[in-house]
């Protein structure tokens, strides 16, 4: 399929707009959950669009507020991956898992600051006022409205000067404070820390306006020496343009829409959240102290479009699909650069907690213990650790984005007493809601599931009931004339004696 040719936010909803799945609301509409009750509401509806608020209530200027960019849509997630819509969410995965296999990273480039549009607007000193972007409060029991939530926080690590994109919850603390929450383990947490051990502050950018690839990128665990920006330029097949801050010098999207650059400091942090979670809770029951960025310089383009991303219970929780299609590459290519042979194809489940819950892993058993060691790296490694819960492997008969065929595989296949390990101590978060008191968090457990057939027994375990070739065939000709409801389902397992499949 050919690549599609977008290098921004704007390009990207142009494209949205053609296929009818923008919302433009052009009525007063209040950014203090208003927009957030809109948003859940919409993410439950198979019609769900992405929502362009273009009239926000309090607001004096001309910014607007796009809510849940991708939602639950392959083609605006296709789109964002530069690529045209049309694929079955596990050929979507494979694509970008064929990106990833060819190694093909762009490092982005830095442009002339004169033809950088965030630059149309530049406030620093006096001017500072976080107050006046017309931001969401999401849930009630939110602490404070969050500017951050579809953003991109960008860091260096000061060792080895690799740049970090990562996404992560930010509230409005002041007129020049925003408070940035990282889980232990996340390389902004990591990378502002090794600057406080220097006794430096660390330089921190914000992008509240920004390109869903970078922002779906910034989502996605990638292993700690690789660059964001470098993984989305592969994605994208050309070089992300940028600008160093006027501040710290960070690499800035040159064609983002709302950007802040200042310094994050050691100082204890100030009180943050609580705030409703990709898990359908609030996070960590209580306000956290929580480190924050002083804001030196705000940036944006005219009329900037803020993005946001509610997080929620499925399917209104912007993350969900986007995250089962990155996190499922992510563990397939982490699989296969570990040397597992064999596996068909790798789906996290988006309804399973943001995506993160329950991941499937469909596999060619080819030796004893394979099953074993697959699901093992699937539940450890880069792409797939973090707060992972259960970890099925399927033989490869099964779609592992088909949730009742893994169900049926599970109920059939695995044998409860000896089919299920538990790793106990894994990486997981404070917004584990499971994890009580508080203070067994962040540590995690997961269940590898193996809902295969055994592999001693391979051989001998009952043949599946399918179709023949000739059956198939024969009922998709008469179809029609016998009236039958709908279309013939498509099938993907048939048993043809004369071939001796193993089924
Ligand atoms: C909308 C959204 C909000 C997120 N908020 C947070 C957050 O507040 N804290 C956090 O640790 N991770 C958060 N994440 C998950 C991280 O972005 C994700 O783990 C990412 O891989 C971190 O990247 P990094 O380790 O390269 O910085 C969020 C993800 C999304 C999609």
């Amino acid at each position: 399929m050919s690549k599609v040719d977008i290098r921004d936010l704007r390009d990207w909803l142009d494209d949205v707009e053609k296929l009818g799945e923008v919302t433009h609301i052009t009525q007063e509409v209040d950014p203090h959950l208003e927009m957030g009750a809109l948003t859940y509401l919409n993410g439950k509806n198979a019609e769900q669009t992405t929502l362009l608020f273009e009239n926000p209530k309090g607001h004096q200027g001309d910014v607007r507020v796009l809510f849940n960019p991708i939602g639950n849509s392959m083609n605006r997630l296709s789109l964002a991956m530069r690529t045209q819509p049309g694929k079955t969410p596990i050929e979507l995965v494979q694509y970008i898992k064929e990106k990833f296999d060819q190694q093909e990273k762009i490092k982005p480039i830095s442009i002339d600051p004169k033809d950088a549009p965030i630059f149309d607007n530049v406030w620093m000193g006096d001017d500072i006022d976080m107050h006046y972007f017309p931001t969401p409060t999401h849930w009630v029991r939110d602490g404070g409205p969050y500017i951050g939530t579809a953003d991109v926080i960008i860091t260096q690590d000061p060792e080895t000067g690799r740049i970090n994109l990562g996404t992560y919850r930010q509230m409005i603390e002041g007129k020049n404070r925003v408070g940035y929450y990282s889980s232990p383990g996340k390389d902004t947490l990591l990378d502002r820390e090794k600057w406080w051990a220097m006794g430096k502050p660390c330089p921190v950018v914000s992008v509240y306006g920004v390109d869903p690839l970078l922002f779906i990128c910034a989502a996605t665990g990638f292993p700690k020496q690789e660059s964001e920006y470098d993984a989305a330029g592969g994605l994208q097949g050309s070089p992300i343009e940028t600008v160093p801050g006027k501040i710290t010098g960070l690499p800035i999207p040159a064609r983002a829409e709302l950007v802040i650059e200042g310094y994050s400091y050691p100082d204890g942090g100030q009180e943050e959240g609580p705030f409703g979670e990709f898990t359908g809770y609030y996070g960590r029951p209580g306000l956290e102290q929580t480190p924050s960025i002083e804001v030196k310089a705000i940036y944006f383009r005219n009329q900037p479009i803020m993005t946001a991303a509610l997080m929620a219970d499925h399917p209104s929780c912007e993350q969900n699909l986007f995250l089962s299609v990155m996190r499922g590459a992510r563990v397939w290519r982490d699989l296969e650069a570990c040397g597992i042979p064999g596996v068909q194809g790798v789906w996290s489940v988006p309804s399973a907690a943001g995506g993160f819950g329950m991941t499937v892993v469909s596999l060619k058993q080819m030796y004893a213990g394979h099953a074993q060691q697959a699901a093992a790296i699937a539940a450890q490694c880069a792409g797939g650790a973090y707060y992972s819960k259960f970890i099925y492997v399927v033989d490869e008969d099964i779609d592992p984005s088909d949730l009742e065929q893994v169900i049926w595989a599970a109920s059939t296949r695995c044998r409860v007493s000896e089919d299920i390990d538990i790793l106990r101590n894994t990486w997981s978060t404070y917004l584990d809601p499971s994890k009580n008191p508080n203070e067994e968090r962040p540590f995690g457990s997961k269940a590898l599931i193996y809902a295969c057939k055994e592999f001693k027994n391979i051989k001998k375990f009952s043949r599946r009931t399918a179709l023949t070739t000739n059956q198939y065939e024969k009922a998709l000709n008469r179809w029609e004339e016998l009236g039958m409801p709908g279309k013939v389902p498509t099938l993907k397992v048939f048993d043809n004696p004369e071939e001796e499949l193993d089924i």
